[in-house]
């Protein structure tokens, strides 16, 4: 390095060589030198301009705050998972909501069901950990379960206090905005900023406030985040050593008084009418708010009733969001292309003359398969309706070209990947391609979602990366991911040992992989992410599964010759013939044939035991409390007086039971209540221990303490 010895000319040169390095650090994540040795030289640039305050340069690396190095943002676990909401769009689903709160708390008629309401809000959820009052983390809320770190961006918010009065843990939860005017004014500052530095067509632009506010918050220098107009409103919270009240209205103003920002237009509501009056009353006054709003949040406001009512997959029983008709605009099908998805389903996918929807330009929208392409009666060069509703994929709802007629636009018949066929059975809507493994677009993009965040979560190796490996041969099944070798990396990138270190310390990473990812990531039709987690559930590890398979196949291969009979009534009792102990309350029979399709085919058998040498599915270990009843079969009977089946289904699953339909030997506990009868003589002949519902009650109760 030619450092020069003059103070001024030394510090320019610290100027250009700080720049360099924060760029190879941050941008190519390529650092050249230590972290130490980085250090110095901000230091040595701060001791000269302490010691020549005259010489300080505008482009000084001291004026960038939080230029010193840090990683990617760091994942961390949530304390209690954060869920997202089930959506309604007309008043009757709202009604049907409150209809099936009242049913599964078993309300009389005489019981009101009070909600609060709110607008729901367009940015990114994210939960405030204060611990004896001082704010110590915050965290986007990334899968739900796990999120990302953005505790010093956070802290420059000014809407966030850094201190608020609740003792023990509190975690405020709630959304990161940007108000309309900030984000117009952000958009033309990065321009102006662009024009400036003579490369306006360089210029970084939003698409609308809710990315923006997402591009802000997660900056890995939080000096970005700060120079951003980031505002937040609290709209719930996590785990909490202590509530300030009995009801979700109470808590809310409790922490609006600890001086986090709750909206103005935060009301308790009772009874359909008032529902609908504050919902048409918001959607009136949507335009004027100062941010984007989707629609509203309706919550059960008594606590001990959400506690009751609990959640299902993602989502809690006790609110629902009310969402706002979708936005649309009119414009021009260019083209209709088709992609290959991972199982070889053939998706159109309409290319459109760019046109702005609620904000957001689109150039894409899904048309689904050929019979929404019949249905549409769309060609290439129609006027189209598009319609956009929150993050859903756009949609063409209307065909303004419509001509009766003419023919329907020709699918293909052939892959444009492979050539292969394309296909599709009698029943299904789908056409596919027939090239399996043969197809590369399929077995990219099987790779591509083996990688991806759902599923092996490998940091670093994206749609593209995958992309590349696979054109030059490096990868072509998962199992090859993780043999993977540095002098196969090295060649790769120019300066890459970094890149390479780090890629393979991530795929490393992942040898341990829970079941349930480990399931989801082998692309199985059907086989979503629910459902691998019923998987997990049921089996417990990938031996008992495997050995449920083997004997699934071994019942299909020789019923496979009635194959052919297209009676609906027969083909699912043979399905639920061949796949057994496969079938269980989660899997269904298709679902379980999916599966054993799969295992039937040998090259996946194949990839898959390939796979089991190089990484070590764990056995899930799900978040159910410790209690008596764990991995017990519990019978309920009779009438319930304090709670529905459902809730008392939900509890006992809640408590790691399972929860059977009749008494037999295999039962441990059942659970009567008024007028039981001939589950409740079964009990006794079986010598089965019986309680009552207040026993049940005293179970779920201790559990929870
Ligand atoms: S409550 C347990 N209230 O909408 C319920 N969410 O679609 C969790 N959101 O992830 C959310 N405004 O990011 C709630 N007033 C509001 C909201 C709101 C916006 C977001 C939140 C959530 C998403 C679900």
């Amino acid at each position: 390095m030619n450092a020069p010895a003059d103070p001024a000319a030394r510090m320019a040169w610290l100027a250009t060589e700080i720049a360099r390095h924060d760029a190879l650090y941050h941008d190519a994540d390529a650092p050249e030198i230590s972290d130490a040795e980085y250090d110095a030289l901000v230091t040595e640039n701060r001791a000269l301009e302490a010691a020549h305050p005259d010489l300080v340069r505008p482009d000084s690396p001291s004026k960038r705050v939080g230029a010193a190095p840090s990683g990617p943002l760091a994942k961390v676990a949530h304390a209690r998972p954060m869920l997202s909401l089930d959506n309604a769009f007309a008043i009757a689903d709202v009604e049907e909501f409150v209809g099936r709160v009242r049913r599964f708390l078993a309300l009389g008629d005489s019981e009101n069901v009070a909600l609060t309401a709110e607008p729901k809000i367009d940015g990114l959820s994210c939960s405030l950990r204060y611990e004896d009052g001082r704010l110590v983390r915050a965290l986007t809320r990334g899968d739900g379960q796990t999120g990302e770190d953005v505790t010093a961006n956070v802290r420059t918010i000014a809407d966030i206090p850094a201190t608020i009065p609740a003792a023990g843990v509190f975690e405020v939860r709630g959304e990161v905005y940007m108000a309309k005017a900030d984000f117009a004014a952000l958009n033309a500052r990065l321009l102006a900023e662009a024009e400036q530095a003579g490369d306006p067509a360089k210029a970084r632009q939003f698409a609308n406030p809710r990315n923006a506010a997402a591009g802000s918050l997660r900056q890995k220098d939080a000096a970005t985040t700060a120079a951003r107009p980031l505002r937040f409103l609290a709209h719930g919270w996590g785990e909490a050593d202590t509530l300030p009240a009995e009801t979700q209205l109470g808590v809310m103003q409790a922490i609006g008084g600890w001086g986090l920002p709750v909206s103005p237009d935060l009301e308790r509501v009772e009874g359909i009418a008032a529902l609908a009056a504050y919902y048409a009353r918001i959607e009136a006054v949507r335009a004027d708010l100062p941010f984007d709003i989707d629609g509203v949040v309706y919550k059960v406001d008594r606590l001990d009733w959400q506690r009751r009512l609990g959640q299902v997959a993602r989502a809690p029983r006790w609110a629902i969001a009310h969402k706002f008709p979708a936005q649309r605009a009119e414009t021009t099908l260019e083209r209709i292309d088709i992609q290959v998805g991972r199982t070889g389903k053939l998706t159109p996918v309409a290319r459109l003359t760019p046109v702005t929807v609620g904000g957001v330009v689109v150039t894409n929208a899904t048309l689904h398969n050929a019979d929404e392409i019949e249905r549409l009666g769309v060609h290439p060069g129609d006027r189209v309706v598009l319609q956009r509703a929150g993050d859903v994929i756009p949609q063409i709802v209307e065909n303004l070209t419509r001509d009766p007629g003419r023919a329907p636009w020709p699918f293909p018949l052939a892959c444009p990947e492979c050539g292969s066929a394309a296909e599709r059975g009698p029943d299904e809507v789908d056409y596919r391609c027939t090239g399996g493994l043969v197809c590369p677009a399929q077995q990219v993009e099987r790779l591509i979602h083996f990688a991806s965040r759902h599923a092996f979560d490998i940091e670093g190796l994206g749609a593209r990366q995958i992309q590349e490996f696979y054109q030059d041969g490096l990868v072509r099944t998962p199992a090859d991911i993780f043999r993977l070798t540095e002098e196969q990396l090295l060649p790769r990138k120019k300066d890459g040992r970094v890149w390479a270190a780090n890629l393979l310390k991530a795929i490393d990473a992942k040898r341990a992989v829970p079941m349930d990812r480990f399931l989801f990531a082998l692309g199985v039709r059907h086989v979503g992410e629910v459902t691998a987690r019923d998987l997990a559930r049921d089996h417990g590890s990938i031996a008992a599964l495997g050995r449920v398979i083997r004997a699934g196949l071994r019942t299909r291969r020789s019923l496979l010759p009635t194959i052919g009979e297209t009676e609906r009534k027969f083909e699912i009792r043979r399905a639920k013939a061949i796949s057994g102990a496969l079938l269980t309350k989660g899997i269904g029979p298709e679902v379980a044939e999916a599966i054993l399709a799969f295992a039937a085919e040998k090259h996946n058998r194949d990839a898959v035991f390939d796979l089991l040498r190089e990484v070590a599915p764990s056995d899930v270990v799900f978040h159910t409390r410790p209690s008596a009843v764990s991995g017990k079969s519990v019978v309920f009977t009779g009438k319930l007086l304090t709670m529905s089946r459902d809730e008392a289904k939900a509890q006992a699953e809640a408590l790691g039971a399972k929860v059977a339909a009749s008494v037999s030997r295999s039962t441990h506990l059942v659970v009567a209540g008024a007028d039981a009868g001939s589950k409740l003589k079964k009990a006794a002949e079986l010598g089965i221990e019986v309680i009552g519902e207040d026993d049940w009650a005293r179970i779920v109760s201790g559990a929870a303490s």
